[in-house]
């Protein structure tokens, strides 16, 4: 007989959802942490107050190689029942803006209630533990994870040690090599939700914007992917909600064109503002529609004092740097400060009802290490939460 009924691996959100779960029905369950610490990703996101779930969530904000995997563990734990675990435990939280709900208090609520659930339930929990080795028992039916402490056995095994994302905060690889060893594939890990940069070229002259914050249209043709969000102009590049959507759909070498002024015709008001303020400026006019510094930089890009002297030509290049601005960003900043990763174990692996593997009995992957990448805004602990719960089920 086994020591465990089930071991998981990663003190995540997934991985401490899915422990007092199955420890709450009946379960031996060990969690195994690398860290000193539980959480981490969950007490520093949505700045503190963590944005733990998306009133509007729906497959639609999954990128996947198969976009309907989700759609099983999604539609059985939906954000209300997240909800209602918080109400539960007297957390109070309040929508942001599109859906997006936070902590009123601190991201550290969410840990305490997954602590206290798994404390309830009688998880047994090993911090700063690392796992050196994992394999099979002989009859295939179990396995054996030999950590720095000691070897131990289990019945079920379950992989929570999510993505790639900011190694600094415990982020490892392991458990796409876990995947690699069990013989399932796995998708490449690419940086998501990140900042792109600019090329050397744009990088000097773009400097002066650094810090601007505006409302931004912003597509990505290969895709057919559009967001409209914020844009932060930074000294490397550009960040801001709108950008870290788009860059999970961005591939190296391609275009990305932005609309700064997604309310406004810039040409057709050009035209008016020719005729019936023929001596303004091209600066002043754009300051209208821009915050400042940028009606400044974009004007700067042409030689016209009035709008008088602009040809209709003239005031349609002027227009469409600020309605289609198409930028060739030079790369991301990579998993240093990206927040999510895309890729990662195949879901033609895993059964979309259970997470487990479909060619490996009793081995599980949940949250984030699965090729499943929500969009901003909670997505991804819906995801953590949702995928946690079809897996715990299974342990029971
Ligand atoms: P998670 O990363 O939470 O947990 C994995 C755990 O496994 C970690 O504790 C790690 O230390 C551990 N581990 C790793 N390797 C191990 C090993 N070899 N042995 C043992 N343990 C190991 N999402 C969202 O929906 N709303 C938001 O507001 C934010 N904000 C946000 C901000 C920032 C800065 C980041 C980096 C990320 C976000 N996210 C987010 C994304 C979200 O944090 C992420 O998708 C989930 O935490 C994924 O949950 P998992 O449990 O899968 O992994």
């Amino acid at each position: 007989s086994y020591q465990y009924d089930a071991i998981i691996i990663g003190a995540g959100a997934a991985g401490m959802m899915c422990a007092a779960k199955a420890a709450a029905n009946g379960k031996k369950i060990l969690l195994i942490e690398h860290l000193d610490k539980v959480g981490e990703k969950i007490r520093i996101s949505g700045g503190g107050r963590c944005n733990f779930t998306n009133l509007h969530c729906t497959p639609k904000n999954f990128i996947s190689d198969n976009p309907h995997f989700c759609r099983s563990a999604l539609s059985r734990y939906t954000p209300y029942d997240f909800i209602d675990a918080l109400n539960e435990h007297g957390i109070s939280w309040h929508e942001k803006h599109k859906g997006q709900l936070f902590c009123d208090n601190s991201s550290q609520d969410i840990i305490d209630m997954l602590l206290s659930d798994m404390e309830h339930a009688g998880v047994e929990l090993w911090l700063g533990t690392q796992v050196l080795d994992v394999r099979q028992d002989k009859e295939k039916s179990g396995f054996i994870v030999t950590t720095d402490r000691q070897s131990i056995t289990c019945a079920k095994l379950v992989i929570a040690t999510g993505g790639a994302s900011i190694p600094k905060m415990g982020a490892t690889h392991f458990g796409y090599k876990i995947a690699t060893q069990f013989g399932l594939k796995v998708i490449e890990p690419i940086p998501a939700l990140v900042p792109l940069t600019f090329t050397d070229q744009l990088k000097e002259p773009l400097k002066a914007l650094a810090g601007i914050s505006t409302d931004i249209h912003v597509k990505h043709e290969p895709s057919h992917t559009e967001f409209d969000e914020d844009l932060l102009f930074t000294h490397r590049g550009l960040s801001g909600p709108a950008i870290l959507q788009i860059s999970s759909y961005w591939q190296a070498g391609d275009m990305i064109t932005l609309n700064l002024a997604p309310q406004n015709n810039i040409f057709e008001l050009l035209r008016s503002a020719r005729k019936n303020t023929p001596r303004q400026s091209p600066q002043k006019f754009l300051s209208q529609y821009l915050p400042t510094r940028l009606a400044v930089m974009i004007s700067g890009t042409q030689k016209f004092e009035r709008l008088a002297d602009m040809s209709d030509k003239a005031l349609r290049n002027l227009a469409l740097m600020v309605n289609a601005w198409m930028v060739k960003p030079a790369g991301s900043e990579g998993f240093r400060t990206a927040e999510v990763t895309k890729g990662g174990v195949s879901t033609n692996e895993l059964s979309s009802k259970t997470m487990e593997a479909r060619n490996v009995g009793g081995l599980y992957f949940i949250g984030e290490v699965i090729d499943v990448t929500g969009h901003l805004g909670g997505h991804n602990f819906q995801w953590a939460w949702a995928s946690a719960t079809a897996c715990a089920a299974d342990l029971i």
